[in-house]
């Protein structure tokens, strides 16, 4: 059923708490990669623009220890958004209480403010992460609509999300989904559910017990699913193909024996592999088509396989990507995943979405995330939707 969106709402004067994804890597205070805040400026600023009064929550990071808290404070992530906006973004320390409610009711319209780490509220039995209806019904209590714009936790059932949204509903106010969480649900729903063919999943990435449910949810759905990474070499195990000393999940060739019967030639496996002495970007290597030699172990897939992807590509008409081809974080091993984003780059006629952490950060690394149609703000998230699983925080919003 279609949900309720943030442009069902009126916004003038409101209250309108947000759940964003600001779960970003900080490094001495510094954040790294700020993909998923400028995702959910649109949201934000429409809220700005409309003149409600944004409130907003995000995770960061597992918060396990009083001294986590240290690490773990969005005030960096309030200095940084303030940058993006190019306005001031009031940051409450704290996750509750009279200071974070006096600030709510000093906001004018158009103001920005940012709650505390919401995980700080873990430390006081999981409140947060094990959902403590209380939470849930108090944050929702400080507003007059909720905003679910954080889809890379969509995936958790969380105070901040479903709580929230739970607690909005049964006092009926409503609970939208923002522009970040309709973009993804759109372009991941529509790749996976009703997808222009031939539809092409390239799966990657290091072990096939990690990509066995994707697999399974696509392997009726996809035209083709490429295999790269490290999972391949498990299938060439239970080809018989040598596999000198690459990875191998021994306890899982019996399953890429069944996958392999099921998905017969939908499944494309590579067909030569560079291969290094040592899991060091320095080491000794070597391309081997087929059987692997002892003492080599595969970092990456070589250029037939480069070339045999490319073909089983360049008619598709959709493409889902998740996961690397090989070791990328090593610049000799980067090559089978760079030309392949490369190519995807080149697909003007196809709709083509990378979702899954690792291989965001290597279209990102590779520098070719910007010529794909979609780069999915969701780790987990994206990997379970392409599970077909039904994620709580989206489940949690309102019909419309
Ligand atoms: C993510 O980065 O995948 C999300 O922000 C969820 O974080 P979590 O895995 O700590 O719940």
């Amino acid at each position: 059923m279609a949900k309720l969106t943030i442009d069902d709402l009126d916004l003038k004067s409101k209250k309108v708490l947000v759940r964003v994804d600001f779960n970003v890597p900080i490094k001495n205070g510094v954040i790294g990669d700020d993909n998923r805040m400028v995702a959910a400026l649109p949201t934000i600023k429409h809220i700005i623009e409309q003149g409600g009064k944004a409130i907003l929550f995000s995770h960061l990071g597992r918060v396990k220890t009083e001294e986590d808290k240290k690490e773990l404070t969005l005030r960096p992530v309030a200095e940084h958004l303030a940058e993006l906006l190019n306005k001031p973004v009031t940051f409450v320390p704290a996750t509750r209480g009279a200071q974070l409610e006096d600030a709510i009711n000093n906001m004018n319209d158009g103001d920005v403010l940012l709650v505390e780490n919401t995980r700080f509220e873990d430390l006081d039995g999981k409140k947060e992460s094990g959902n403590d209806p209380e939470l849930g019904k108090y944050w929702a209590s400080l507003g007059d609509v909720f905003v679910n714009d954080a889809f890379g936790t969509a995936h958790r059932k969380h105070a901040s999300n479903v709580g929230i949204s739970e607690a909005m509903k049964a006092a009926g106010k409503k609970a939208a989904a923002g522009y970040l969480l309709e973009k993804e649900i759109k372009f991941l729903g529509n790749a996976v559910d009703n997808p222009a063919h031939p539809f092409v999943a390239i799966l990657g990435g290091a072990k096939v017990s990690d990509k066995i449910g994707v697999i399974n949810h696509l392997i009726d759905k996809a035209d083709k699913i490429i295999v790269g990474g490290g999972m391949t070499y498990t299938f060439y195990a239970a080809k018989g193909i040598k596999i000198g000393k690459s990875l191998v999940e021994e306890d899982k060739i019996d399953l890429a024996k069944e996958i392999m019967d099921k998905a017969g030639d939908k499944l494309v496996l590579p067909v030569d592999n560079v291969c290094a002495t040592n899991f060091k970007n320095d080491a000794p290597s070597k391309i081997f088509e087929g059987d692997i030699e002892d003492g080599y172990m595969a970092l990456d897939i070589g250029p037939k396989s480069v070339e045999l992807f490319k073909n089983v590509l360049k008619d598709a008409k959709t493409v889902v990507w998740n996961g690397p081809m090989g070791v990328f974080e090593m610049p000799n091993f980067a090559k089978g995943t760079l030309e392949i984003g490369k190519f995807l780059g080149t697909l003007t006629d196809a709709t083509t979405i990378v979702g899954g952490g690792d291989s965001t950060a290597a279209v990102k690394k590779l520098g070719v995330a910007d010529k794909l149609t979609h780069i999915s703000t969701g780790g987990g998230a994206s990997l379970e939707y392409l599970e077909g699983k039904t994620l709580p925080g989206i489940a949690a919003v309102s019909d419309k």
